[in-house]
């Protein structure tokens, strides 16, 4: 189907384009009245996850209300442990939490190695949500990277320092490294399927990258991160490694398209640092948001000015916060939109 929109990816593909094209992590859901209209039908999170005409509905959403160049399809990087055995709840106010946990070697040979069909909701409604499209936007898949996914399945739901998840590493390395392998495999398996039933480009969210070492990042994380690029190269990849500035050089390095930088991130540095060749995504502090539209508008525009005019894909430094009034989101969308470089 030919896209009516497709600044994104030619953005990602290193192409000039007319514009910058804008979309925000975390864009659908939390922040829009409309979603929580629709969750409240619903027994809950994981519900909306698991039936794609409602997840459909949601991922449309803020293509309709807020004008972004993409849609992500709603769904959670937390549907691979449970597709390799380890089921999650969505508790309330709370996060994410799992019953079991991976305690020693015997519960990583105990977990499966997930399949493109074993998540048939997701690719259910990936391809509802594409032909709602109709071509209107590209549709982003995602998957958490292994490490992030590691960390879950360790600690059982959210931390503080994962401490439990790197202290993993030290007393069991060669089991980390069997079920880092578990989970990339898995990874790859899922996002193949994401681009078959119809995903423009993908994600990789590593949102703990930040609280490894460089060392740790360098064995641990990247190497994996590198298997899925080189496996699910058929549309355009972008990764995400929340925090991890200290590995930016090798990341100009994996084979993929985009790389996202967070707040912390200085434009012209990565660019540096990166290379000439990779789109950058970001890397707006979504703080900025709780500010008035003028300061809105001047942080957009200095983001804007200081990544120049190709090669960017503008996005915030992390997800949208929940209590950000939406009419704050469109301002900054406005501002991507209406910049003249
Ligand atoms: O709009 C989108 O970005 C698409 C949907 C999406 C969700 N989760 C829906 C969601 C995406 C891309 C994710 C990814 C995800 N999930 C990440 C990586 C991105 C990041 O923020 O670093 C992580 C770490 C998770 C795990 C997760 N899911 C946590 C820790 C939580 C609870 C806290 C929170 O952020 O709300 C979730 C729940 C979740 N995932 C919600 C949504 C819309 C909120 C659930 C609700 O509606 O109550």
């Amino acid at each position: 189907m030919n896209l009516q929109n497709d600044l994104i990816l030619r953005t990602a593909r290193g192409e000039k384009t007319e514009r910058t094209p804008v979309w925000l992590m975390r864009q659908a859901g939390r922040i829009l009245p409309e979603y929580r209209k629709v969750r409240a039908k619903t027994g809950g999170f994981k519900e909306l996850v698991e039936t794609p005409e409602l997840a459909c509905e949601v991922t449309i959403q803020p293509v309709d209300i807020l004008g972004v160049d993409a849609a992500i399809i709603f769904s959670d990087i937390l549907v691979i442990p449970e597709a390799m055995g380890l089921p999650y709840q969505m508790v309330e106010s709370k996060g994410p939490w799992f019953e079991k946990t991976i305690k020693n070697a015997q519960d990583i040979e105990n977990l499966k190695i997930a399949q493109g069909d074993d998540l048939q909701y997701v690719l259910e409604a990936i391809k509802l949500t594409k032909n709602e499209l109709n071509g209107r936007v590209p549709l982003i898949g995602f998957a958490g990277a292994p490490w992030t996914i590691f960390a879950y399945m360790i600690e059982g739901g959210g931390s503080k320092t994962f401490s439990k998840a790197k202290k993993f590493f030290y007393t069991y390395p060669k089991e980390s490294h069997l079920l880092l392998q578990k989970i990339t495999d898995s990874t790859i398996n899922y996002l193949k399927a994401q681009i078959i039933a119809g995903a423009d480009m993908l994600q990789i969210f590593d949102s703990w990258a930040g609280i490894l070492s460089p060392d740790q990042y360098k064995e641990f994380a990247l190497p994996y991160i590198n298997q899925i690029c080189n496996a699910a190269n058929e549309v355009p990849v972008t990764v995400f490694a929340k925090g991890a500035f200290f590995v930016r050089k090798e990341m100009g390095k994996l084979n993929c398209r985009t790389i996202g930088l967070d707040w912390n991130m200085d434009p012209v540095e990565s660019r540096a640092l990166i290379g000439e060749d990779k789109t950058l995504q970001g890397n707006l502090d979504p703080c900025v948001l709780y500010a008035d539209f003028s300061t809105i508008k001047k942080e957009t525009e200095k983001m804007l000015r200081n990544f120049g005019a190709h090669k960017h894909i503008a996005n915030l430094g992390h997800g949208v916060y929940p209590d950000i009034n939406p009419d704050n989101v469109k301002c900054f969308i406005d501002t991507v939109k209406n910049f003249k470089h």
